[in-house]
């Protein structure tokens, strides 16, 4: 449609018609009358709501998609279609690792390939839209939705968000281009205590340098629409927080399209106090420019009222649903309603062998080597190949996709058993599960008893009989395997944890395991990063497989048994202790920094009962070769503001195996108007090593990168001395220094 057309659809439209447009429910309500009346009562909208309603939560099934969009049609005065959303985050039927996995792979232009493929297979299916990528910065690990993230570090996440919703975007066909939508804004990652929901409250200065700029690489690459956050931001709520979505967002970005809101977050500004009434609650979200109300009839029912009192202007209510109707030209809806979807699209496409073997690749690459002591890892194979004893919750479950995995077909994933089957032949191993994911899955709620999202396993069982068997049997192996982790509800959203720990019951088998002094390899499955400090001397070996996806069973084997050298590195730090979240590598020094401070001992910034820094920092993981990072030379000592630095080091593969490294560039600002991180990234390059072969990694530095904010100038950057490092993760780096002049 042109945009004349679209204005002229517009200039027919009733005010009740433009509502509509602003309105999103959920399948439930579209139903035949007996059925939907329930879900339409239990949310208090009318039949005459939903038609004229304008888009349809988490609805996903070509079929299904058909079906509602046929009936709506029909009874639609002006036929303007019903555009589709839901929540694909990181694969639909073919599910790829979870976000804080493919942050481990440093590797943006593989996942931009992946969300191709991702948005072909949902599209085939009916989704328009999806709630996607998530770029929240992720720094406190009790917090359960880490694991929707790239990780902790703003630069990396913006690389990350960029790439996402250029996947998306595919080709700009329909049936390969899905519309996205950047999510939580903003700063949904850090809630206090890492509870769930709960207040945000940080500075600008805070919020602009470190959490601001993933979602504007979202918004700058083109996506589609933005989400909201449940959180406060200065004390408003995002959903009516007017300075965050109209300031900055539209005013300061540019960004043009539909804001929605989280889900039922119009109606909850009553519960966070800041309305008496949902009349309230609808003109503070309508003057913070949100469009779309997702799940509550606070849009429905209230902003008619608002606009006969005036405190909301028709204006107002065309601007939005035209932002609506514009979405839904882009996406060609009004020539075709159902997107190209189809049930025979969706047999072409849906988990097909090259999705799959994309989903190994990139959870090849995302899995995570923390620990190899003695070089157990990797396992042998053929003839000299040890007895190997697979034994844990994870040895054998399909639950290996994560939370958000909620439409992920798992006929197609395959176990670790499975996979250890295809390397090591049935009679080349044995396995057991030795002991329950939990001791107690009331924490799980109703959630838990649901079988799609992994329902207890051994719960009720014999638990000594179980673990006798897996006793056994790593009794009279050479090396123990030992798959471990959360329970997959254990993270995701509502997921916050004070104990980040492995749950109890496996570690008991584990140090059982142990006892017996055979070789063990610790599997670890898990949407956050975890505590490790009770168990790192249980083990030899510690492979970090996250929730995998789809083909995880057969990348753990991959890495487990050699064919796949480990190259993924954390982009989280795993603390030694819950007690230190937030924990993130970007510190600031502080007075008193705990190394180099000349005060005494004890009055330094410092824990009495642990180290400051991370167990596994941000950037680490270990591979099977060993690689030297050295010679860090600088093309000058000075940059200038329209010039180039050019950063040089030589990484040489040391080992006799290909490997690949995933060398790290960080700077730290020395003296600024305001304290800087000791450590901030600015650029990373994933170099493939053949055997013994030594490459020199060039970076370029320019100004742009050394820019900060501040209330007072905004983004620039400050002349002085710098520092440049380099090396192979945030731990270990040389150092060199050039000056901004
Ligand atoms: C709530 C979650 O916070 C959000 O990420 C998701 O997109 C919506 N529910 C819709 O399912």
């Amino acid at each position: 449609m042109k945009q004349s057309e679209l204005v002229d659809l517009l200039g027919r439209m009733t005010l009740r018609e433009k509502i509509g447009q602003l309105v999103q429910l959920d399948g439930g309500c579209f139903g035949t009358d007996a059925v939907a009346v329930g879900p339409r009562a239990k949310l208090g909208v009318t039949q005459e709501d939903v038609d004229v309603c304008g888009s349809v939560l988490n609805v996903l099934g070509a079929e299904e998609v058909h079906r509602i969009q046929d009936a709506y049609l029909e009874r639609s005065r002006l036929k303007i279609p019903l555009v589709f959303m839901a929540d694909v985050i990181y694969g639909y039927q073919t599910c790829y690792p979870i976000p804080l996995g493919l942050g481990a792979t440093w590797d943006p232009e593989l996942i931009r390939e992946d969300y191709n493929l991702i948005a072909e297979e949902a599209v085939a299916d009916g989704c328009m839209v999806t709630f996607s990528p998530p770029v929240d910065v992720v720094r406190d690990a009790r917090w359960g939705r880490c694991l929707e993230m790239p990780g902790e570090d703003p630069y990396l996440s913006s690389r990350f968000a960029r790439a996402m919703v250029e996947g998306f975007k595919g080709d700009g066909t329909p049936q390969k281009s899905l519309a996205s939508c950047v999510k939580h804004f903003a700063g949904y990652g850090a809630p206090e205590a890492g509870r769930e929901y709960n207040t945000v409250d940080m500075s600008e200065w805070r919020l602009r340098n470190e959490y601001l700029p993933p979602y504007r690489a979202a918004v700058e690459a083109g996506c589609d629409l933005v989400m909201t956050s449940f959180n406060t931001i200065d004390g408003i709520p995002a959903t009516a927080n007017r300075w965050l979505m109209h300031d900055v967002l539209r005013d300061e970005w540019g960004f043009d399209g539909p804001i929605i809101t989280d889900y039922a977050a119009i109606d909850e500004l009553r519960a966070h106090g800041v309305a008496a009434n949902r009349r309230e609650a609808a003109k503070l979200a309508m003057n913070a420019t949100v469009d779309i109300d997702m799940k509550t009839p606070c849009y429905a029912h209230e902003l008619e009222a608002l606009i006969e009192t005036g405190e909301v202007s028709l204006e107002q209510i065309d601007t939005a649903c035209m932002r609506v109707l514009e979405l839904k030209n882009r996406l060609g809806l009004f020539e075709d309603p159902y997107r190209t979807c189809s049930p025979e699209r969706r047999t072409e496409v849906t988990c097909t062998p090259e999705r799959l073997e994309s989903a190994r690749k990139t959870c090849d690459e995302a899995l995570v080597l923390l620990k190899n002591e003695g070089g157990l890892l990797p396992l042998t194979t053929g003839g000299n190949a040890p007895c190997v004893a697979l034994i844990g919750p994870y040895a054998n479950s399909r639950d290996i996709i994560g939370m958000w995995a909620i439409h992920a077909d798992k006929t197609h994933s395959v176990t670790l058993a499975e996979a250890f089957a295809e390397v090591l032949g049935d009679d080349g191993f044995a396995w057991a599960q030795g002991c329950p994911t939990l001791d107690d899955y009331s924490e799980l709620g109703e959630f838990g008893k649901i079988p799609a999202f992994g329902a207890p396993t051994g719960e009720g069982a014999d638990l000594e009989t179980m673990a006798a068997e897996a006793l056994e049997l790593a009794a009279s192996s050479d090396v123990v395997v030992m798959a471990l982790g959360e329970h997959m509800l254990q993270s995701g959203e509502g997921g916050a944890r004070t104990d980040i720990t492995i749950p109890a019951p496996q570690k008991r088998l584990l140090k059982r395991v142990r006892a017996l002094g055979k070789p063990v390899v610790l599997v670890l499955f898990n949407g956050r990063p975890l505590s490790l400090t009770d168990v790192i001397d249980d083990c030899d070996a510690i492979v970090e497989a996250w929730f995998p996806g789809t083909a995880g069973g057969r990348s753990v084997a991959d890495v487990l048994f050699g064919t796949v050298n480990p190259s993924g590195r954390l982009t989280v730090s795993f603390p030694h202790n819950v007690g230190q979240e937030p924990l993130y590598y970007a510190q600031f020094s502080t007075g008193r920094p705990a190394k180099t401070s000349t005060h005494s001992g004890r009055f330094v910034s410092r824990y009495m009962d642990c180290p400051n820094d991370a167990m596994f920092p941000f950037g680490y993981g270990l591979s099977y070769h060993t690689a030297r990072y050295d010679n860090l030379r600088l093309s000058a000592d000075e940059l200038t503001a329209d010039g180039v630095l050019e950063v040089s080091i030589d990484v040489t593969n040391e080992g006799d195996i290909a490997g690949t490294e995933v060398v790290q560039l960080y700077i730290h600002d020395k003296v600024a108007t305001r304290v800087r991180p000791m450590l901030e990234l600015r650029d990373f390059a994933r170099v493939e090593l053949a055997p013994r072969e030594r490459r020199t990694v060039t970076f370029i530095l320019r100004e742009e990168a050394l820019r900060f904010w501040t209330p007072e100038h905004g983004w620039a950057s400050e002349p002085g001395a710098f520092e440049v490092m380099a090396g192979p993760n945030s731990r270990d780096l040389l150092v060199g220094e050039f000056e901004l002049v």
